[in-house]
């Protein structure tokens, strides 16, 4: 399989790249940054998750933010529902695609969403049925897919069984997540390679954490394979407060920079990316985490 002519990106930092953040970020720098990244070209941004304000604070307002952001046409706004109680608020926000997230290592799953695997797939069960009701897609997240943080190794065949069961329920894609940015090239590939011989390729996208500096190499390793969906945050912005040590995902402006290069169609101006990453980091009090956004920075000085 050659490489994709064009990417999907899947802008993730305004969910998890500021759930993240220990000090509230004001909703109308949550506000600016999506309404940024939309006016950039991205055309999936995810904006929040309704998940309960005791496990994560920061996603608290998700509802304000999808009140106040301006929904441009074209541009898809996802969040993160972990049960029927998100996908209601959810719903009652005016949300158009929804995610639901599990993990491929136990241990994982019970500090992430306080049960096990097959719980939550449980759990997804009517929130499957309560979207397809109300005509909404459902993407799917497995986490730890490269290695866990409680659990150490986690086997191939558990990543490809979740992937399977997410996309058996109804997911239209499953986002495998690096969540601790622990992985290498050889071993993504073989990773993805597995899913996609499992569910196919047009539903597989990757996910990658940078805490190694290893995301984007990763991510070359799995286009090679075919896989065109990419999830990225700006600025490098996140982690996983489920997750210890785990740095922020893979820097959109890093990524875009390496499929202009390849010539690898995505639709986002950098420039206004960048500056996307730059407003926010500077609401943040800090520099962004990308190589390619502090090199276009300082072309500005
Ligand atoms: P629990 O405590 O077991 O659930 O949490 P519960 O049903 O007993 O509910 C506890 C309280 O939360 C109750 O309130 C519920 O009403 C409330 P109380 O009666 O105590 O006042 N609650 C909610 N409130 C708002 N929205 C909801 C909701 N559900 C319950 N949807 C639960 C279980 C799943 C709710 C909890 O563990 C949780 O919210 N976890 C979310 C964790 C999270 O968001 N993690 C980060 C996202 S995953 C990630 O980053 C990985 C990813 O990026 C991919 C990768 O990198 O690998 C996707
Ligand atoms: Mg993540």
């Amino acid at each position: 399989m050659s490489r994709p002519a064009r990417v999907r990106i899947v802008e993730v930092g305004p969910r998890d790249g500021l759930q993240n953040e220990k000090g509230t970020v004001p909703l109308a720098a949550k506000v600016a940054l999506i309404d940024a990244l939309s006016a950039a070209g991205v055309s999936v941004i995810e904006s929040g998750s309704f998940v309960s304000p005791k496990w994560v604070p920061q996603m608290a307002d998700t509802a304000e933010v999808l009140a106040g952001i301006r929904k441009r046409p074209g541009v898809r706004y996802p969040v993160l529902v972990p049960n029927l109680k998100g996908l209601e608020a959810a719903l009652a926000s005016g949300v158009e695609e929804v995610a639901v997230f599990a993990a491929a290592s136990e241990a994982f799953s019970l500090k992430n969403i306080n049960c096990s695997i097959e719980e939550s797939l449980d759990r997804f069960a009517p929130v499957m049925d309560a979207a397809r009701e109300a005509g909404i897609a459902v993407r799917g997240y497995v986490s730890c897919v490269l290695g866990c943080p409680y659990q150490g190794e986690v086997p191939l065949a558990d990543v490809v069984r979740v992937s399977e069961a997410l996309i058996a329920m109804g997911c239209y894609e499953v986002s495998l997540g690096d969540t601790i940015g622990v992985g290498t090239p050889d071993k993504a590939k073989a990773m993805a390679a597995a899913v996609v011989d499992a569910i196919g390729l047009a539903r597989t996208a990757v996910h990658f954490h940078d805490t190694y500096g290893q995301a984007l190499v990763n991510v070359l390793a799995c286009l090679d394979l075919g896989v065109s969906v990419v999830d990225s945050a700006v600025a490098g912005l996140g982690g996983c407060p489920y997750a210890k040590g785990a740095s922020g995902n893979l820097a959109t402006e890093d990524l875009v920079y390496m499929l202009d290069g390849l010539g690898v169609e995505t639709g986002v101006n950098l420039d206004a990316l960048a500056a996307a990453g730059r407003a926010i980091t500077d609401a943040l009090g800090r520099r962004p985490a990308s190589k390619v956004a502090q090199a276009l920075a300082a072309k500005l000085d």
